[in-house]
């Protein structure tokens, strides 16, 4: 039996836009009604701890709203067929709830809290309760978004660029490449790799890419269709 081929996918905020879930940098972004320095920086969370506990208490109740679309069940079915992994900037953990079983998170996780004076210690956040404060206490310890702040270093790029550098097939969905070092994923492919980009408004990517214009779900079936050939 031959070993299944590895793909890898990279995904980011548009890989759950038709899910309902606003993307950062596209018209009505989030980064348009929030300053991000203010909610999503490690300073802003040291000058208002508060203003960002309650700003991701919104984005778990808005989360918890929304379901996983046919882009990410598209990325699932594919583990009847291929060796799957998704290396995802999302925060929400909706690839998980489409079913996939290898997802890593660059940038963490809505559904999680981490202790303020501990970062291997963290709790996983309920549907029924998933608010916390700055006066919160969980097993003795204050805690914070388990989210990688800007400005805070990515622990699991090192991880991802070794799943990178594996990939038979590399898949880029719904990301503006705009933020690092998630963006330099994309350099660790072995050459020859075929690399595929699916966005309705791609970012410049390297020649060679292969860019599939389409949003996430009719993008998906597109590159399933090429995969197929
Ligand atoms: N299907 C696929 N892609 C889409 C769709 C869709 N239906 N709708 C929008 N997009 C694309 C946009 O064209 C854009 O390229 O999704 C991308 C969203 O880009 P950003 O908003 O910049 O999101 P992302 O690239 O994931 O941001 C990276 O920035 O704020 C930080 O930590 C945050 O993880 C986030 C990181």
């Amino acid at each position: 039996m031959t070993a299944r081929k590895k793909i890898v996918f990279s995904t980011g905020a548009g890989v759950s836009a038709e899910s309902g879930i606003t993307t950062f940098r596209d018209a009505e972004g989030l980064w348009e009604k929030h300053n991000v320095m203010d909610v999503a920086s490690h300073e802003g969370f040291l000058r208002n701890p508060a203003l960002v506990h309650s700003f991701y208490n919104a984005r778990r109740r808005d989360m918890l709203a929304t379901a996983p679309n046919d882009a990410h069940r598209a990325i699932a079915e594919l583990e009847k067929d291929y060796d799957v992994y998704v290396i995802t900037q999302n925060v929400d953990e909706l690839h998980e709830m489409a079913g996939s079983s290898q997802v890593m998170h660059l940038h963490g996780k809505l559904m999680s809290a981490r202790a303020l004076d501990d970062d291997s210690l963290t709790w996983k956040l309920t549907p029924d309760n998933y608010e916390t404060t700055p006066e919160t206490i969980i097993d003795g310890h204050h805690v914070r978004p388990d989210i990688v702040f800007f400005g805070e270093a990515v622990p699991m790029f090192e991880p991802a660029v070794e799943l990178v550098a594996q990939a038979d097939i590399f898949v880029i969905i719904g990301t503006t490449l705009s933020v690092y070092p998630a963006a330099a994923l994309l350099r660790y492919v072995k050459p020859g790799t075929p690399v595929y980009y699916i966005d309705p408004n791609p970012a410049q990517v390297p020649h060679g890419v292969t860019v599939i214009a389409q949003p996430a779900t009719t993008g998906m079936r597109t590159l399933m269709d090429m995969l197929r050939k």
